[in-house]
């Protein structure tokens, strides 16, 4: 427990040191940044900054922590601006009322939910600086709009995972703290490689935001396949529909019980759209027992991959003659 009487002392005494240290390393102040001053939140009006040595004497094990982060090594040892060189406060936000009442909430800028402040100051306090990149997509996006704090991604704190400070020591094990379902997609009996560590959510979503719709990566669904999938793009001479409209008539994007993360089996996937009794080719519609591999007049439609027996290039095909995407 830290007592108000012992507080206030550090206070004076760190206060001083912090001052000095300022003063003697002129590199710690580099020319004023354009961005520079406390954080815009009505939480910490009027306090002022106290320097990093204060927070330290209070919080020991946090700050050894957040000196191997990126942010630590960086902000301690080439500070790029005024900001930057205000270390913990350039988060936290002016610590002197905090430090005269570390107990009274609401005096610095936390990012813990217990803390209360709001996430969208947290948010505004790390965007200050990281506007850029695909957090221009952030304002509006569904994490946003789901009141998401970066910090429910992100721990700034200390360093767990190998890069992009996150919470879990993987993307994957990020974004499954509140998406337990996508998890058991990835464990079907066909699924993306994710839990086999080939590919990742972020391969295919945007966490921070994006223009197509489910955060996706890539202008359209087919866009976002073709990257790895590039055999699939064609162009092709004779193009099925359905494949260039999108994969996922046919296909689901993290896992299925059917073979080749199919949303059914053939036949009963073709059949979706190719009523029988309109097709000249096959004057038999596939209704009966009979047909099937052990009935009285088995049917090659049915027995192993069904339609794909024969439409083997169910993806299209560039054969002079494969419009009927046999070959
Ligand atoms: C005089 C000691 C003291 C100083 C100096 C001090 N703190 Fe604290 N701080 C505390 C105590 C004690 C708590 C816990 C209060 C509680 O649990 O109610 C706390 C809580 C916090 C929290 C909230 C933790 C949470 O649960 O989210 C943050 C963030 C924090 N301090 C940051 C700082 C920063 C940054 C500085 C320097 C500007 C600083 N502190 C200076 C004593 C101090
Ligand atoms: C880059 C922004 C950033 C900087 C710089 C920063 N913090 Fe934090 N701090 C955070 C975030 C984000 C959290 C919430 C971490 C979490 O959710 O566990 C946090 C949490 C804390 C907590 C609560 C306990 C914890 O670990 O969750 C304390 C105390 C704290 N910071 C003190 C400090 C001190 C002291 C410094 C400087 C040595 C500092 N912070 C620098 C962003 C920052
Ligand atoms: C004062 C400016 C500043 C603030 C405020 C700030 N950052 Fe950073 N951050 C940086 C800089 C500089 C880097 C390192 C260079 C880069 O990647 O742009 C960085 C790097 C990062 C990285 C990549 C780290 C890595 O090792 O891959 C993440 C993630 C990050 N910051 C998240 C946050 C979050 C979350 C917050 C708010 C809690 C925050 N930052 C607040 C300046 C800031
Ligand atoms: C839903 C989870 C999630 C949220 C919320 C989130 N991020 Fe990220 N962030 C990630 C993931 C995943 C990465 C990728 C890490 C990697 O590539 O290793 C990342 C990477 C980053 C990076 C480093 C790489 C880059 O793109 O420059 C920064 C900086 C960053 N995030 C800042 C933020 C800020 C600021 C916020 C809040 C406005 C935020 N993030 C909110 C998941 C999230
Ligand atoms: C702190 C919780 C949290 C974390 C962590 C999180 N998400 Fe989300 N995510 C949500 C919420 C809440 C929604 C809003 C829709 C909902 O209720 O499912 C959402 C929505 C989405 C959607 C859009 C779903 C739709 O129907 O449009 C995608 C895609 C998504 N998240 C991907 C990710 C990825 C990828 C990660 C990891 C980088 C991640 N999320 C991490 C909470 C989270
Ligand atoms: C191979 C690319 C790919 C990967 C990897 C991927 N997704 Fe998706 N995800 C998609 C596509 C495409 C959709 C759109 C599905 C639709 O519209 O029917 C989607 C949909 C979603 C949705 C909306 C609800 C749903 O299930 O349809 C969430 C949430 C989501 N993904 C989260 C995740 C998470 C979390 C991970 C990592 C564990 C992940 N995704 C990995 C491509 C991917
Ligand atoms: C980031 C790369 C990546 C993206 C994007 C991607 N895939 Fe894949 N996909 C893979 C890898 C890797 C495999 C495994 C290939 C292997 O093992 O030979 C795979 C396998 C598949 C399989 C075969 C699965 C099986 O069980 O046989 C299908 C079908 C598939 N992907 C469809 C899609 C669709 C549809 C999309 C777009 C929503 C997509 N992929 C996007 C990387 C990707
Ligand atoms: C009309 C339905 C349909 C559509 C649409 C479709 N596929 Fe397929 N796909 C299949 C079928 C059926 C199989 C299984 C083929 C087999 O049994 O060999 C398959 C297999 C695959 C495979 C694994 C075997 C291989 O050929 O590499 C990949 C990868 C794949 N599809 C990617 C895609 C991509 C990418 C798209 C979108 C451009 C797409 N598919 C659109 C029906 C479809
Ligand atoms: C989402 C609807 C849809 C699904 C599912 C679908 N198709 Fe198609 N298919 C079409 C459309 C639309 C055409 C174009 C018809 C036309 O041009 O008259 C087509 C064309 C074809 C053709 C060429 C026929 C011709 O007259 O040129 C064949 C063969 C074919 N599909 C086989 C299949 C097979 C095999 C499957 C299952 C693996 C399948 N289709 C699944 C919609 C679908
Ligand atoms: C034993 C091989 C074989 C199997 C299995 C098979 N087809 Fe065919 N399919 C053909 C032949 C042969 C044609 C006629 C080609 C022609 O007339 O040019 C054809 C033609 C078609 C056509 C074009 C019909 C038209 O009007 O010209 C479609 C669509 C089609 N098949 C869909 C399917 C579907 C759906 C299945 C699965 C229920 C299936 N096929 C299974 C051999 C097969």
């Amino acid at each position: 427990m830290i007592k108000r009487g012992g507080a206030i002392r550090a206070l004076l005494v760190l206060g001083c040191a912090a001052a000095s240290i300022a003063r003697a390393d002129p590199t710690l102040i580099a020319p004023a940044d354009p961005r520079a001053g406390p954080p815009s939140s009505s939480q910490t009006h009027g306090a002022s900054f106290v320097g990093e040595a204060a927070c330290r004497a209070c919080h020991p094990v946090e700050t050894e922590h957040w000196s191997r982060t990126t942010h630590g090594r960086l902000f301690r040892e080439r500070p790029r601006n005024q900001l930057e060189a205000r270390q913990c406060e350039a988060c936290h936000g002016p610590g002197s009322d905090h430090m005269a009442d570390p107990a009274a909430p609401g005096l610095l800028v936390a990012f813990t939910r217990e803390r209360g402040t709001p996430p969208a100051t947290q948010n505004a306090t790390c965007l200050r600086c990281h506007s850029g990149g695909s957090r221009a997509r952030w304002p509006g996006s569904i994490h946003e709009r789901a009141d998401l704090a970066c910090s429910d991604c992100h721990d700034a704190m200390s360093s767990i995972s190998p890069r992009g400070l996150l919470r879990e020591e993987g993307i994957n094990e990020t974004c499954f703290i509140c998406h337990p379902g996508q998890r058991r997609d990835f464990r079907k009996r066909s699924h993306m490689p994710l839990l086999e560590g080939k590919i990742s959510c972020a391969d295919c979503h945007d966490p921070h935001g994006a223009d197509t719709p489910v955060l996706i990566r890539a202008d359209s669904v087919n866009q976002l396949c073709y990257r790895c999938h590039a055999d699939k793009r064609g162009p092709f001479l004779w193009e099925h529909a359905p494949v260039v409209e999108s994969c996922l008539n046919c296909h689901l994007a993290h896992g299925s019980s059917r073979l080749a993360l199919l949303r059914a089996t053939p036949p009963a996937l073709c059949q979706q759209c190719h009523v029988q009794s309109a097709i000249v080719g096959h004057a038999t519609p596939l209704l009966t027992r009979d047909e099937l591999a052990l009935g009285g007049r088995p049917d090659e439609r049915l027995m192993n991959r069904g339609c794909v027996n024969c439409h083997s290039r169910v993806h299209g095909s560039n054969h002079p003659s494969g419009a009927r995407l046999h070959r």
